[in-house]
């Protein structure tokens, strides 16, 4: 939900600018703009509507020689993606240049109170104030201004400012909003996360809510925005690889990530299971007392979009094998519910991202009420990682399409980590903890059968692009992955498409069958098996088409369906991992038969930072 990204030192500014908006432009890409400062001149400002191609293309012509500036690639959300309402935004003078994230709450008012004292605004945004609101304040110093301005600012926020009148220094600022600095000698960078910093280096600060960055060519100082009272931070350094953020020989991310699933789930296991004793190590839950983790008597699961369908897996996984009640509860929903916590809750959020609004804002609220907060999350050092009491990392590496799959696929295998986990200091048996083990260490190999079906999969997209409308069936465990297909037809492929539990079609969508509304139906050989083949044949009686996954051997289905994807065998409570593939790659394909640029579907953010 917006990339941003800041530059001070000896090398060309706009080199890395322009590089690191390509790699945050999952975060948003419906506008894009720089600017970049030289001492004694005007700063130079270029945006452009569209994605950052074109603005890239649009500084061919002219030499950028500056070695500080600031840039950004938007996900509009105040004022329509236009060139005026494209960051930087910028104040009365051509002083004070800004790039943000977030969203200004107050703007409004703040907006009225600037225009009374005389200044002219120029776009519909909310950010635009924050440029007048330092102009106001700004005399010599930068962070003075920064500083008074963000006393009277209430929202969410990852802000860079350069100023021509302060022109050796950037100031960042950040609350709510991620923002990391990449330091190496004589450079640093800024970015909204450090897949923009591959390659330049591995030593990063990742910046805290309230706190304030004043930046130099040499130097760097935080501050608290509170009281101006100094902060020590010491990068860390971070492992990652430029291989991770390259297409590696795929046309597209989304494709390369589906077909990583296979390594992302050794990653995900690696070194997490004692096979012999059916045991799962997570270093990240021991730091906890154990006698707390025992004792949960209730999880909530909270999350959005996929992540919440991967705790619904999860929570048939806890419930059936640790013997934990849970409730998978919406971040949207959670934050303004009235809770019913004690001591002997915990809450776990979900989270590819680690940054998305509604999921953070219901675990602070969590924490507030005294809950014990638990973590599933990719991003490392990301805010949710950094503000629950324990967690555990997915470890499936950065996820650059927007929609996601390779972290869905390693959420649930982290929830069966997490499920011997508790489950054997519960009442599982070591001998179901072995056979949980046994069948997760299968799982790469079982997702690489999976993926051979690719051909067949993609001549069935060819053959079912055409049609408008899809509905997903899948029961128990296999029912949030109904959810899942249908939530990665509509994001990928602009086809409309419902989810449901199986057992839920007579009563309402079953209406809706006919020969132009093909079923997905997901239905392994498990123990609800005989109930899904039951609603195929109601659909069959209403002559609509159907595709089933079903378990590899399983011939019996030929009659009714008109074509079959099979995964192979594996424990029931492991199947959600494989039948999702061949939805990933349906979707896929589909896209692309269509001409959609699946990496980057419209009106989606990879990471929701705001409401
Ligand atoms: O980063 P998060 O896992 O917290 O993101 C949650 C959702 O925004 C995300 O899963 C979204 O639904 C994706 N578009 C799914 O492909």
């Amino acid at each position: 939900m917006c990339g941003i990204a800041g530059y001070i030192g000896d090398g060309v500014a706009k080199d890395y600018l322009i590089n690191a908006l390509k790699r945050l432009e999952y975060r948003g890409y419906d506008s894009a703009g720089i600017a970049v400062l030289e001492k004694g001149k005007e700063v130079r400002c270029v945006k452009k509507v569209g994605k950052i191609k074109e603005l890239d293309e649009s500084l061919k012509d002219e030499e950028w020689k500056e070695n500080v500036g600031i840039a950004h690639t938007r996900w509009a959300t105040h004022g329509i993606p236009s060139e005026k309402n494209a960051h930087p935004h910028f104040d009365c003078a051509g002083n004070i240049y800004l790039v943000h994230n977030g969203i200004i709450e107050n703007y409004k008012i703040l907006k009225s109170m600037l225009e009374k004292e005389g200044h002219i605004f120029r776009s519909n945004t909310d950010t635009e104030v924050l440029a007048h609101l330092i102009e106001k304040y700004f005399t010599d110093n930068l962070e003075e201004a920064v500083l008074n301005a963000l006393k009277h600012v209430e929202g969410a926020y990852a802000l860079v400012i350069i100023a021509k009148e302060d022109p050796d220094k950037i100031v960042v600022a950040k609350k709510s909003s991620p923002m990391v600095l990449g330091f190496a000698e004589g450079e640093t960078f800024i970015a909204s996360d450090s897949s923009a910093l591959v390659g330049y280096t591995d030593k990063v600060i990742y910046m805290d809510d309230g706190e304030m960055g004043v930046i130099t060519k040499d130097d760097y100082r935080i501050l608290s925005i509170e009281d101006s009272s100094e902060i020590e931070k010491k990068p860390d350094t971070i492992e990652m690889d430029l291989s991770d953020i390259q297409k590696n020989g795929f046309d597209y991310f989304l494709l390369k990530e589906i077909f990583e699933c296979p390594e992302v789930i050794r990653n995900s296991t690696r070194g997490r299971m004692i096979l012999e004793e059916g045991l799962a190590k997570l270093g990240g839950l021991e730091v906890l007392d154990q006698n707390r983790l025992r004792n949960i008597e209730r999880i909530i699961i909270i999350a959005c979009g996929s992540a919440s369908y991967a705790g619904m897996v999860g929570e048939y996984m806890l419930e059936e094998y640790a013997g934990i009640p849970v409730e998978v509860e919406l971040g949207s929903e959670f934050r303004y519910r009235k809770p019913i916590l004690d001591e002997n809750t915990a809450v776990l959020v979900v989270s590819q991202s680690g940054e998305t609004a509604d999921s953070l804002a219901s675990l602070l609220e969590a924490k507030r009420k005294g809950a014990l907060t638990l973590g599933i999350v990719n991003v490392v050092g990301s805010t949710i990682a950094r503000s629950t009491d324990a967690g555990v990392y997915n470890h499936a590496g950065p996820e650059i399409a927007v929609a996601s799959t390779k972290a869905f696929i390693s959420q649930m295998v982290v929830f069966a980590l997490v499920t011997v986990y508790l489950g054997r200091m519960r009442d599982m048996s070591v001998v179901t903890g072995k056979r949980i083990l046994a069948e997760i260490s299968k799982l790469p190999d079982l997702v690489d059968e999976v993926l051979k079906e690719n051909d067949n999969i993609r001549d069935l997209a060819k053959k079912y692009a055409g049609y408008e409308n899809f509905l997903y069936l899948g029961r128990k465990d296999n029912c949030p992955i109904a959810y899942e297909g249908a939530l990665k037809i509509k994001e990928i492929s602009y086809i409309h498409a419902e989810g449901y539990a199986g057992g839920e079609m007579k009563h309402g969508p079953i209406a809706m069958i006919d020969e132009n509304f093909p079923c997905v139906f997901i239905a392994p050989k498990d123990s609800v098996y005989d109930k899904m083949r039951s609603n195929m044949e109601e659909v069959k009686a209403r002559n609509g088409k159907i595709i089933a996954i079903t378990t590899k051997g399983n011939e019996e289905l030929s009659d009714i369906v008109s074509d079959t994807i099979h995964i192979p065998k594996t424990l029931e409570m492991l199947t959600p991992i494989l039948a999702c593939i061949p939805l990933y790659l349906f979707a896929a394909y589909v896209g692309i038969e269509k001409g959609l640029d699946v990496d980057k579907p419209r009106n989606l953010a990879k990471s929701v930072t705001v409401e």
